[in-house]
């Protein structure tokens, strides 16, 4: 039993523990409060941050004032806590004003509405002194292939992406855009499926330097995709700006489990990456921002369930840094990885100026057979991790 404190950097989206068990099945399976109170309850259970969107602290049509009133309530409340505000998002999702999406809906009067909901809320990003401002697309896709004229989505999602980057710059604002993968749910097929695809599109856009990711957990589960190696590139890339830590048991519907409450082996390896980086390259780029949670308190529970649940995810997070702390510093997983040539591929395979003409003239002799009499001792390596995880 691990307690977290500040020092962790520990952050929950207000819509975590704010969500209140309704799925397309059944409503509601416990009360909703206002969101300085999860923002309170947050704080005292050991969290350092708290990240929102746009109408989790206002409704939709809120007047300016009610705006005021209520972000005003929530900055009171994160002050006298001592939360910080690392994050905020938008909605366009919820009304269904946005069910073909906010920047690439087929009606252009859609599109020009939720650029503006966005732009509004970068302002509201800014002034509560946020650095990331998180852009998922959830409703950016579709189920049918003859709906959308895919190569002009993919223009409008650049363009609305840019206008976005754009007037960030413009505005003088401190903050950097993180683009959210997710495959399907609620779209049939969303735009931007996987880590990779957001990377692709980011390389594309004229104010990419200030675009990066925010890879969800189960997002890229649901993709049958590997998350730590969907982090390691986003870090390589020089572009994991954020994340969203949670859970998800294989291929089925948006699970946002409690963090480690899916493939725990994975999670392992996860915070092995985020707290120890890459095993064989101490240079190469690490994670320094917050350790963030998207996850759902199932609908089985009631308040009490959500905040163990919270707190599950911290304590997870914790237990976790704390084995992959001792799997790094145990003398069995050097030699291991010594054996295993983890550290050993950081060597490039052209030696220091040696030209491709070179290369091609030097007289060496390789025999595969005798090369591939190499054992490499991964399993005996992954079974000193799992000795660590369960022993
Ligand atoms: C999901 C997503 C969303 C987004 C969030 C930020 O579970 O499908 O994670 O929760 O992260 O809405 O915009
Ligand atoms: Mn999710
Ligand atoms: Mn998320
Ligand atoms: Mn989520």
């Amino acid at each position: 039993t691990m307690t977290p404190s500040r020092e962790d950097r520990f952050s929950f989206g207000l819509w975590t523990v704010g969500w209140t068990g309704t799925d397309p099945f059944g409503g509601p399976s416990r009360p909703s409060l206002d969101p300085w109170e999860y923002a309170e309850r947050l704080a005292e259970l050991g969290a350092w941050g708290i990240t929102f969107h746009d109408n989790d602290v206002f409704p939709l049509d809120a007047d300016e004032a009610t705006v005021r009133d209520r972000v005003g309530r929530l900055r009171a409340a994160a002050d006298a806590a001592g939360l910080v505000i690392e994050m905020v998002t938008t909605n366009t999702f919820s009304h269904p004003v946005f069910k073909d999406g906010g920047l690439t809906s087929n009606d252009r009067s859609v599109r020009r509405y939720g650029l503006r909901k966005v732009l509004r809320a970068v302002d509201l990003a800014a002034e509560v002194g946020a650095s990331t401002f998180v852009m998922w697309g959830g409703r950016e896709g579709s189920e049918y292939d003859g709906s959308k004229d895919l190569h002009s989505a993919f223009e409008r999602y650049k363009e609305g992406l840019d206008t976005v980057a754009s007037y960030i710059k413009a505005q003088g604002h401190d903050l950097r855009i993180a683009l959210e993968p997710k495959p399907n749910e609620p779209r049939g097929d969303i735009f931007l499926p996987t880590v990779g695809h957001a990377l692709a599109m980011i390389a594309e856009l004229e104010h990419g330097d200030i675009v990066g990711l925010n890879p969800e957990t189960g997002h890229e589960q649901m993709a049958n995709l590997n998350y730590t190696h969907q982090l390691a590139q986003a870090l390589w890339s020089g572009k994991l700006f954020h994340l969203d830590l949670n859970g998800q048991r294989g291929l089925k519907y948006d699970q946002d489990l409690v963090f480690g409450h899916g493939d725990l082996l994975s999670a392992f390896f996860t915070v092995d990456l985020l707290e120890n980086g890459f095993a064989g390259n101490p240079d190469a780029p690490r994670y320094d921002g917050p350790r963030h949670f998207d996850y759902k308190p199932s609908r089985t529970e009631h308040l009490p369930g959500v905040w163990e649940s919270a707190r599950a995810c911290m304590q997870t997070y914790l237990l976790l840094a704390d084995k992959a702390r001792a799997f790094r510093a145990d003398p069995r997983v050097t030699e291991a990885m010594a054996y295993a040539g983890v550290g050993s591929l950081a060597e490039p395979t052209l030696a220091p100026g040696e030209s491709l003409a070179d290369f091609l003239a030097a007289d060496e002799h390789h025999d595969p057979d005798e090369l591939a009499q190499r054992d490499f001792g991964f399993v005996r390596l992954n079974q000193l991790a799992v000795e660590h995880l369960v022993g």
